[in-house]
């Protein structure tokens, strides 16, 4: 006899394998891999980026481009602790190696991003520019190391 496939029964199994898939995508805390607490304070930086990206370049602007800076500040300080989602890949051996280094560059950004408040602070927008420029390359630098993909 021709067997056919049961289609009621194939979208009951495929309804009960969603938790499952929802799970999949979650960090061990269970937040969506796209809401982890890191990920939140990135978008906070992501902004931040593309605001200073026009601000820096207008020194009447400098006020705005410190309160952003400050937002930057408070993002880093909040993502240095928060380990990222790559950390569960990484042997457990190496784990704590993996996330120091993660700290540290996260710690390293949190220095450019004060040295972005001084040279606004000085009204030195040229300087303030070429740090933006630092950011940026810790952004890919971080990336590269960090995340996955
Ligand atoms: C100003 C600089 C930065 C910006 C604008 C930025 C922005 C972002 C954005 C938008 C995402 C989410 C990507 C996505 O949706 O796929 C992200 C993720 C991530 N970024 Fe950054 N980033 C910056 C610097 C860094 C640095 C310096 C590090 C490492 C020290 C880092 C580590 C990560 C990690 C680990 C993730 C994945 C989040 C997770 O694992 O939960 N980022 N970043």
């Amino acid at each position: 006899m021709e067997r056919r496939p049961h289609l009621p029964g194939l979208l009951a199994l495929s309804l009960l394998a969603l938790p499952l898939l929802a799970a999949m995508n979650q960090d061990p805390a269970g937040h969506d891999a796209d809401e982890t607490p890191l990920m939140l304070q990135m978008q906070v930086l992501k902004s931040g980026m593309k605001g200073l990206r026009r601000s820096l370049r207008d020194p009447q602007q400098n006020d705005a481009s410190l309160e952003v800076v400050l937002e930057m500040q408070a993002a880093s300080q909040l993502a240095k602790v928060e380990p990222p989602q790559m950390a569960a890949q990484v042997p457990e051996a190496e784990r704590p190696a993996f996330v120091a280094a993660y700290r540290m560059e996260m710690v390293e950004t949190q220095k450019v991003l004060l040295d972005l408040e001084l040279a606004l602070l000085a009204s030195d927008s040229e300087n303030a520019q070429a740090i933006y420029q630092r950011l940026k390359a810790l952004e890919e630098e971080g990336h590269e190391h960090f995340t996955v993909e």
